[in-house]
């Protein structure tokens, strides 16, 4: 897997200084005229920072949000918006990830928009992933595998996944409530410490009746631009 360098400042290192290096190394793939899937996160967030004053100084592009805040963000920084309906395919996607492997597999979802995030990917001819530091790991599953369920089959699912291994919980808002995702559906997370093979797991999850999506991506991400050691490396797939 070939890798670049781009340089940042080399006395920034700090998690916050890592999603914003990435972010920056970000727009180098993006260009005039193209639609631009816009993640969702703290660092997807700092691109559509960037996009948006990209805008404003005369980039000419066009996003497709992955969430309601990510929209609510774009449209705040005066970034023209279409829906996926309105367009044929997406150009590139910029998203964060909460664990990137080395064959650019992917857990997302920390955020709760792991849906709409894979479906807009999906349709994308490229996905720039990007990650501080923390982000790169060897192997998939220390962080909670988040699982998009709908509410009716929630403990059903939750069973059969701890069946699976992991330890499963209902994500809740701090009040108690269920978080609710943009879809309306709820989200379990599941530890399941190592995933030694995520396609397998990810066919098994997308075959349970009552999970609408899993956070694995799989074949998706083209390219992670991961902060480290005031650099940021590029890893294609
Ligand atoms: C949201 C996501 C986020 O991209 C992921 O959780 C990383 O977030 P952050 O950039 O805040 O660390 O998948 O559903």
């Amino acid at each position: 897997m070939p890798a670049n360098n781009f340089s940042s400042d080399p006395m920034s290192h700090s998690q916050d200084d890592e999603k914003e290096a990435a972010a920056h190394a970000s727009l180098q793939f993006v260009h005039d005229g193209q639609i631009v899937g816009l993640g969702t996160g703290s660092t997807a967030s700092r691109a559509v920072r960037l996009l948006g004053a990209g805008v404003k100084a005369g980039l000419k592009i066009r996003g497709v949000p992955t969430s309601v805040h990510t929209k609510e963000l774009a449209e705040s920084l005066g970034i023209p918006l279409l829906t996926l309906d309105e367009v044929q395919q997406i150009d590139v996607t910029i998203d964060g990830a909460d664990e990137i492997d080395p064959q650019l597999q992917l857990i997302k979802g920390g955020g709760g928009a792991l849906l709409r995030e894979k479906v807009i990917a999906s349709a994308s001819r490229q996905m720039i992933v990007l990650g501080d530091s923390s982000k790169q790991v060897s192997m998939l599953g220390k962080f909670p595998l988040p699982v998009e369920v709908i509410p009716f089959a929630q403990v059903l699912v939750g069973k059969r996944i701890s069946e699976l291994g992991a330890s499963v919980h209902l994500r809740v808002e701090g009040s108690g409530k269920p978080f609710v995702t943009d879809e309306g559906h709820h989200i379990l997370d599941c530890s399941f410490g190592q995933i030694p093979d995520p396609p397998s797991l990810a066919r098994l999850l997308s075959d349970m009746p009552g999970v609408v999506e899993h956070g694995l991506f799989i074949h998706i991400a083209s390219v992670a631009l991961i902060a480290k050691n005031g650099k940021v490396l590029a890893l294609r797939r």
